[in-house]
């Protein structure tokens, strides 16, 4: 897809041969006489265009335009979680007549955020999932063009926009992918395909390494598995080399059976996306190429499959860490956790600045959240306040749960340092809890995105998210030049790999 901003005033917006074009109109007065500013004013006198962002009046051929179909789209208050709802809405209307070229153009003046929001969401809507059909319906839309009062103004925030829509189709486009096209090997030439943009390395271990590594819970996961497992380390270098990075995890579990401890039939294909947070990270990297923040930032992935299998391990099996730690395996199902305690071991050498974990880790967290809000789960309060304000930012929300010690209760065992379950009760936080024992004592945060990363029913596919949660958070990071040089004192490994 084609993505452009153009100057476009409503007057200018007229005479544009485009095969859709989308008016959108926020609440209020606009003192514009000219043909489309007048025809808003006049559905706003009867009522047939609400106030309300979303409401969508769809015309056809109206006098003195050049579009055949315009549709006037309320953005209510002209905020960006308001622009979102009506550029959704507009976007899904214009498909139904399948325009080649789709313009946009504010009514009224916006800014940076106004505008951000407009083009991810446009591209929310109009994305096409392709890589299994035999007949590929290609994307109907193949040029968007946004029309803004001032477009130099807004060329920088426009850019970024873009960069960030092709890191989050990039997530959802792996995310989509069933597990027979998106094994780890696969998930690991994606990423090194990657190392091609400006300023990003890919390196890419195996089994052995791992092995050596000494990832023993890493490892045990993959262990039923015929696919080889894949430990991705990706890194971009936006600033100078000693200053601390931002660590990544993803968990890359490219189909999760639940293993011995089976998981139910039914719906048992969403476990295809259970390695979405895995292609967060692919996104946010692909985005980072293009805009070239000045900031480093480091991502690892563990990959693999969770299966059953004669080598498969079992409920009871105890299996030793890259920390040292213990772990007694009581359901095989909670296997997130235990390819990213070793990620979490590993992050240590980089000597991060922070570390956020990206994972579709429990059942619990849909309960809690639903699909509107990742929980977030964080051991420092700056990096909690950080993300929050960036999922506010990009309207890729999420909300702070707790991390209490008590509730680590029920982790203990008899039989390892720690189990990899508890009981029922607070899924989402003894997850988190058992996670944490392996966060060091750098400032980490963990997002559960079960919830969130993909939908299901009739829209089933991946969402994209949180990779603008990520993209808002790490380029306010950038532009605050938060990222400090960080004397490497704690350095444990002579070399940084
Ligand atoms: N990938 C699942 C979590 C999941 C389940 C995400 C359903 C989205 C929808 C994870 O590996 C898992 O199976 N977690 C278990 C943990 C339990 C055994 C403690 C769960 O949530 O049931
Ligand atoms: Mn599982
Ligand atoms: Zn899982």
């Amino acid at each position: 897809m084609d993505f452009q901003i153009k100057t476009l005033s409503t007057a200018q917006a007229a005479t544009d041969k485009c095969d859709a074009l989308i008016v959108l109109a926020a609440a209020g007065a606009s003192p514009s006489k000219d043909v489309i500013a007048t025809l808003v004013a006049d559905a706003r006198k009867s009522g047939d265009l609400g106030d309300k962002a979303g409401k969508v009046l769809a015309l056809y051929r109206p006098a003195r335009i050049a579009a055949p179909r315009v549709l006037l789209a309320s953005v209510g208050d002209g905020k960006p979680a308001s622009v979102r709802t009506g550029v959704l809405a507009a976007v899904a209307a214009a498909k139904a007549a399948d325009p080649k070229r789709v313009a946009i153009v504010f009514a009224q003046p916006t800014d940076a955020a106004g505008l951000r929001s407009a083009v991810i969401a446009a591209a929310d809507a109009s994305y096409v999932y392709t890589a299994t059909k035999s007949k590929p319906e290609p994307r109907s839309i193949r040029q968007l063009d946004f029309g803004v009062a001032d477009s130099a103004a807004l060329r920088e925030a426009f850019g970024e926009a873009a960069a960030t829509v092709a890191g989050i189709e990039l997530a959802k486009e792996w995310a989509n992918r069933p597990g027979n096209h998106c094994t780890p090997t696969m998930l690991a030439e994606a990423a090194q395909k990657l190392a091609a943009l400006p300023q990003l390395k890919c390196e890419v271990l195996g089994p052995k390494e791992v092995q050596k590594l000494g990832m023993g819970a890493f490892s045990a996961v993959a262990q039923g598995s015929a696919e080889p497992l894949r430990f991705i380390v990706l890194r971009y270098q936006g600033a100078p080399k000693d200053e601390a990075p931002v660590v990544l995890v993803g968990k890359g579990i490219t189909f999760d059976t639940g293993g011995v401890s089976l998981k139910p039939a039914a719906e048992m294909d969403e476990m295809k996306f259970d390695m979405c947070g895995a292609a967060s990270v692919l996104g946010v990297f692909r985005a980072l190429g293009d805009i070239r923040p000045s900031i480093n930032v480091v991502g690892l992935i563990p990959t693999c499959e969770n299966m059953n299998d004669g080598r498969a391990i079992k409920p009871g099996d105890v299996i030793t860490s890259m920390s040292g730690q213990t772990i007694e395996i009581l359901n095989t199902d909670a296997e997130g956790r235990l390819i990213l305690c070793d990620a979490l071991s590993y992050a240590r050498r980089f000597d991060p600045a922070v570390v956020v974990d990206i994972a579709t880790l429990t059942g619990a967290c849909v309960v809690a959240l639903g699909g509107v809000r990742s929980g977030l789960f964080a051991s420092d309060d700056a990096l909690a306040d950080a993300l929050l304000e960036a999922g506010e930012a990009s309207q890729d929300r999420c909300w702070r749960m707790p991390l209490d010690d008590d509730y680590a209760e029920g982790l203990k065992t008899n039989f390892a340092d720690v189990a990899n379950v508890a009981g029922r009760a607070g899924g989402a936080v003894t997850a988190a809890k058992f996670l944490q024992r392996f966060a060091g004592d750098f400032p980490w945060a963990h997002l559960d995105i079960a919830g969130t990363a993909w939908k299901s029913g009739a829209a089933k596919g991946a969402t994209g998210r949180p990779v603008g949660l990520l993209l808002s958070y790490l380029l306010e990071r950038a532009r605050q030049g938060d990222a400090r040089p960080v004397p490497r004192k704690a350095r444990r490994h002579a070399k940084a790999r």
